[in-house]
Parts: C-alpha cells; structure tokens; sequence
C-alpha cells in the first residue's frame, strides 16, 4: 500500500525548469559567496566592529535617532575608515578622516548603485546621478546657469518667500508656545526654488499643501527614504508589487505630467522670443532658460527627456537640502542667544532701513557666514556620500579596496572627528575664522563634497541661507528648549525624527 498523502507527477519540462532554477540559484548563490569572502579578506586591513554573519551591523543601526551616537563611538575606536555590513553580502567602508576622502573625492568614481538608483524613476540620469563623459558634459552645460548674473536677481525672490513664511509666524510670536520649523520652511524652500527654477509663482506657502504637484514631490521624498531604509524594498520587483511602489509610480507620473508641461509652455515662449538676451531684457533668466538653450559642441540642444531630467534633480536637490539646513541654522542661533546677538547686530547694521539684504551684502556679514559654516558642520544636509569603486584605490597609508567596493564618506562624523575638529561637539562659529581654515585640511569640511564632484548649487544655497537668517533675525528673538533637543537622523538629508522647535519673540 502506498504510505505517501499525495504524490506529485512531474512532467519533463517541469523538472527542467526545476533544475534550470536549482542551477541558477546555486550560481547566484556561489557567487555571493565568493564576492564576500573576497570582500573580508580585504576588509582585513580595516578592523571595524563586531557584526553578525547574517544582519551584519544591521541591528545596531537603528532608526531611533541612535545611529549617529554608534557611527560617532565606532570612529573614535577606529580611526580613518570602518566596514559596515548591511546584511551578509553588502559591506560598506565608512571613511571618516580628510586624507582619506580626499582620496575619494578627488576621483571621477560613479556614484553608488544603491541610494542613487532608487532617485532615477524620479530624477532620471540627470547630474546627480550620471557618470563618465554624460555627466562631465552635462556639468559644463549648466555650469552657466550658476553665474553670479543669473543667481543675482534670485535674491529678491529668495527675500519674497522667506517674508511669506516669516508673516505667518507673527502668531507664533504672540503665544509664547514653541512651534515646529521644519515644515514651513521645507514649504518656503519649495516655493523657492519653484521660482528660481521655473519662474513659477506656486502659491504653495498659502495653499495648505494643496497643490498636486508639491504633494508628489513629497511623497516621492519619503517613499524614496523608506525604500532605502526597508530591505525587501531594495528588489524592484517586490517594491513595485507593494501598496508603496504602487504609490510611487502614482507620484512619479504626476511630478514628471507637471515638469512635462512647464517645458512645453516655456519651449512656446522661447520660440518667440528666440534669444536670451531678448528674453533678460523683459525678465529673470531661470535653469529653464538655461537648460532649454544649452547647445552642446555640435550645436545640439538637450533632449526633452534630459530637461527633465535636469529640472526634477533641481527640484529634488535645491530643495529639502536647504530646508534642512535653514532649519537647523534657526535651531542653531535659537540654542546660542550669544551668536545670535551677534549676527543680528551685524545684519541691522548692514540692513539700516532697509527689510532685505542685496546681492552686495551678501559679503558683509562675516559672523552670520561663520555660523552658517558651523551649522553646516554640525548639521550637513547630505550626511553620506558614497561611491562604488571601478578600479582598485589605494589610500595614503597604503591600505586599499578593491574594484567593485562600495566607499561611503560619512560626512557627520567627519564633521565631529575629534582628530581635526577641537571639542568637535561645541557650536563656535570662530572655527571659520581665515587663520583657522588655513591651518585646517582642506577636506576637513565637506557640506557640499568636494572634488569634480562637488555641489554646482552651494553659491545658491548660501545665499538662500543668508537671506532667510538675515531677514528672521530682523523680525524675531529665537528661542530654543532645552527640553526638546531635535532626534537628529539621516534619512534623504538630515533630518530631525521628533521635529525641530523653536519659540520666538517679535523685535
Ligand atoms: C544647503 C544646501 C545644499 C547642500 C548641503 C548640498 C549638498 C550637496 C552635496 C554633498 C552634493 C554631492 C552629492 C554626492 O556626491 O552624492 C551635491 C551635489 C549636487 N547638488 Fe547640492 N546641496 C545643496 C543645495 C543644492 C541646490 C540649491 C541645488 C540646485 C539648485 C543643488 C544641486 C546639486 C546638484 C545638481 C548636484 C550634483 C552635482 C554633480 O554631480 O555634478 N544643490 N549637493
């Protein structure tokens, strides 16, 4: 009698498939296998902390607001560079000392294919992202569209958003209750770089997070910064099939509908207008403008798939980056009443009558550059940066990786390395005096990267800073409470998990 509860017939073509899958996954299999112990016998030279053969440091780097403290601790015992090992196959080496990123950075290494490749359904293979002779030839297309003569009438539209965000808080400075900045400030960010970029008055300070397209670029932002963080989420395929990939493609197509059609209504406009000189004499020129008449050496304009490109890494790149800063700079000068009596005293000096700063004071306030620096340090927007190696790279002390290695420059705990920096962890603003950058590696500051690489909108950034402090400074007293420190945690930029808040008083 047979003793079997069910038997399954196999045909012949089910068993080949079987066996074809079976082969697969043994070969897939192998050569994770081989990649790892290639990759710990070369991180043999990096002594690093204890990690678990499976989760690898996956479980110490919690999303409590705690990972920085570890990165920070782990730094301290191991100077210059650590492995980090996501899971068992995926090993990072976390470099945190300047003779060691300016090895990094001053290559032309791709970007890695992790973080950045959950950014392109979004922002495509526009600057950010791009490699090799695309991306040096796009770098130098739009490299006009940073000249001081383009950035210099964004200044008043920088001093326009930021009044809007700063009349609402007039009722805030009534109550005497603390109020969170970030929200409002990523919204004025938005705006901001809404007009710069497209010359688009978007209203979104007023429309109580109505407008369909800000929304999407909201979502897109969080939904990107969870897909990194969930594991399962990394496979295309799972993702796609969830309730999150399906809102993602959702929020893509409405992002790119909405870029689509402001290109197509400014390629109208430009076509009667034909010349940027034509065009300046009547208004501001925007990356619009810029990236809609770049020619390249064979007088080719971009493709329209490429504007797009280029206007959404705008969008996504100018936009959180600078919330995150402004925000943390307010948290900054809150938290030290002493710098910040300092800087409101330089800015009313510079002001006079005047409510706005002009392009030419944009120089003239040297303390409240100083303190922008050293929020910048103590709070960089884009915490990590990293690279997947093409070729081996050797580091001063001789240590290397081989190709194929995955090297993140973990900018926060570069920021505190208590081997450059003196009392890493203390606000002082003095740090930036001239004598004492000269006397600092020129890598030991890295806000906005370094090298070919480095960031093409920091002149933008900064005088979007200097702007917003300068105009806050004039209106209000900030306030911070001890009680409720920011959680400070790296998720797209830097960000804070329990809000960041302030309360102010009217001057
Ligand atoms: C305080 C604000 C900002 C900070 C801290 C910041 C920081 C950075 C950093 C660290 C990088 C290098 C990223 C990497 O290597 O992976 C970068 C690149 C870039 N940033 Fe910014 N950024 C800021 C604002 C902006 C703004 C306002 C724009 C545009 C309007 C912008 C556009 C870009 C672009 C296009 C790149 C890629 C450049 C290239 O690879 O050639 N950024 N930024």
């Amino acid at each position: 009698m047979d003793m079997m509860p069910f038997s399954i017939d196999f045909s012949y073509m089910q068993r080949v498939v079987i066996l074809l899958c079976v082969v697969v996954c043994t070969f897939k299999i192998t050569s994770l296998l081989m990649k790892r112990s290639n990759m710990v016998r070369h991180l043999k030279s990096f002594p690093g902390p204890p990690a678990h053969w499976f989760f690898g440091h996956a479980l110490e780097l919690k999303r409590d607001g705690t990972e920085f403290e570890k990165t920070l601790a782990w730094g301290v015992t191991y100077p210059f560079a650590f492995p980090v090992w996501f899971g068992p196959f995926l090993s990072i080496l976390n470099i945190h000392h300047p003779d060691y990123v300016k090895t990094l950075l001053s290559s032309t290494e791709p970007k890695d294919d992790i973080a950045y490749k959950f950014l392109m359904p979004w922002i495509g293979d526009g600057l950010l992202v791009s490699s090799g002779q695309k991306w040096f030839n796009r770098r130098r297309l739009l490299t006009p569209g940073f000249h001081y003569k383009i950035l210099k009438p964004y200044v008043k539209l920088m001093a326009d958003c930021s009044k809007l965000m700063l009349d609402k808080w007039e009722g805030y400075s009534k109550t005497n209750k603390l109020f969170e900045v970030f929200g409002p400030v990523s919204l004025m960010s938005l705006d901001n770089i809404m007009r710069c970029a497209f010359s688009n008055n978007s209203n979104c300070q007023n429309e109580g997070g109505t407008n369909m397209y800000i929304k999407a670029v909201y979502e897109l932002s969080d939904l990107i910064n969870m897909r990194i963080r969930v594991f399962p989420y990394h496979s295309d395929f799972i993702f796609y099939l969830s309730p999150h990939g399906f809102r993602f493609r959702r929020a893509c197509r409405v992002a790119h509908r909405h870029t689509e059609e402001v290109i197509r209504k400014r390629k109208e406009a430009l076509m009667e207008e034909a010349e940027l000189e034509r065009i300046q004499a009547k208004r501001n020129l925007d990356f619009l403008d810029i990236l809609l008449c770049a020619r390249d050496e064979d007088h080719k304009a971009l493709s329209d798939e490429a504007i797009r490109a280029e206007v959404d890494t705008f969008m996504f790149e100018g936009h959180d980056t600078t919330a995150s800063s402004i925000s943390f700079l307010i948290y900054s000068l809150a938290s030290h009443p002493q710098h910040q009596k300092i800087c409101r005293e330089e800015i009313l000096q510079v002001l006079g009558d005047r409510e706005t700063l002009d392009w030419d004071d944009l120089n003239r306030i040297p303390y409240t550059t100083m303190c922008i620096k050293e929020s910048l340090r103590l709070y960089p927007a884009v915490p990590g940066i990293s690279r997947k190696l093409t070729k081996p790279m050797t580091f001063f002390d001789g240590r290397s990786m081989p190709e194929g290695s995955y090297i993140g420059v973990g900018v926060y705990s570069h920021h505190r390395n208590n081997t450059v920096w003196e009392n890493p962890q203390v606000f002082d603003p003095l740090r930036f005096l001239p004598e004492n950058v000269s006397k600092r590696h020129p890598h030991a500051f890295l806000p906005f990267s370094a090298g070919p690489r480095n960031c093409i909108g920091q002149n933008f950034a900064m005088n979007e800073m200097k702007v917003v402090i300068a105009q806050t400074l004039r209106r209000y007293q900030l306030m911070a409470d001890p009680a409720r420190p920011p959680k400070v945690a790296a998720r797209l930029v830097l960000c804070s998990l329990n809000g960041i808040y302030i309360k102010i008083k009217p001057l």
